[in-house]
């Protein structure tokens, strides 16, 4: 059977990236991680990508803060299209992406965020939900369009906020519904 591609963008810890590469090595994914891109040096995703063997490389943003300089992000379509990536999987990958990236990777570029949206958008959404009040929050699987945690749902798992929640908590929680739900995603764009 034929596996699925994956390119995996983050700039940080990478405990989304570990759990969908400890799925594929465990045989309960039909996918291969071709390449693992950072816009942070030593990001801990960098880390794990080399603990796995899966090519990597830390890809300066330029000077831009939220998004990449627009070079940067054509020679990331170029990167990903080298490595033959099918699916961009953004797992806490801290840079809008724009019209190179878009048009390269049509519905083919998915995002986890740490709310059930379309409440809570941007960051640290675990926060506004706790002072929002919100007895149930959550996280939710996106396609990734031209807005900030705007483009369409494709699946969320609720976590419910309890008695005495903190933040640093209630953000654990939602963190172990990701790293169940992503690979369940991914797995549902393996079998199409
Ligand atoms: C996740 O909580 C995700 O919701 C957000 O960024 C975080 C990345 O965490 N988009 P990690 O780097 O996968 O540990």
């Amino acid at each position: 059977m034929k596996k699925l591609g994956l390119g995996i963008l983050g700039s940080g810890k990478g405990s989304n990236c570990r759990a969908i590469l400890e799925q594929i090595s465990a045989g309960k994914l039909l996918a291969e991680v071709r390449l693992v891109v950072s816009d942070v040096f030593d990001a801990g995703i960098l880390d794990i990508a080399r603990e796995f063997r899966v090519p990597n490389i830390y890809l300066p943003a330029g000077n831009f803060r939220t998004r990449l300089e627009p070079k940067v992000e054509v020679e990331l379509v170029r990167l990903l299209q080298e490595a033959e990536v099918e699916l961009v999987v953004l797992a806490g990958f801290m840079r809008v992406l724009k019209e190179p990236m878009l048009a390269a990777f049509p519905r083919r570029i998915i995002n986890i965020h740490p709310s059930l949206l379309p409440k809570f958008p941007g960051i640290e959404a675990w926060k506004q939900a706790l002072v929002a009040g919100e007895k149930i929050t959550g996280c939710s699987v996106h396609y990734v369009d031209a807005g900030i945690d705007s483009g369409e749902i494709i699946a969320q798992r609720k976590v419910a906020v309890v008695p005495g929640e903190t933040p640093e908590s209630l953000h654990e929680r939602i963190q172990i519904a990701e790293r169940a739900l992503y690979p369940e995603v991914i797995a549902k764009f393996c079998e199409a």
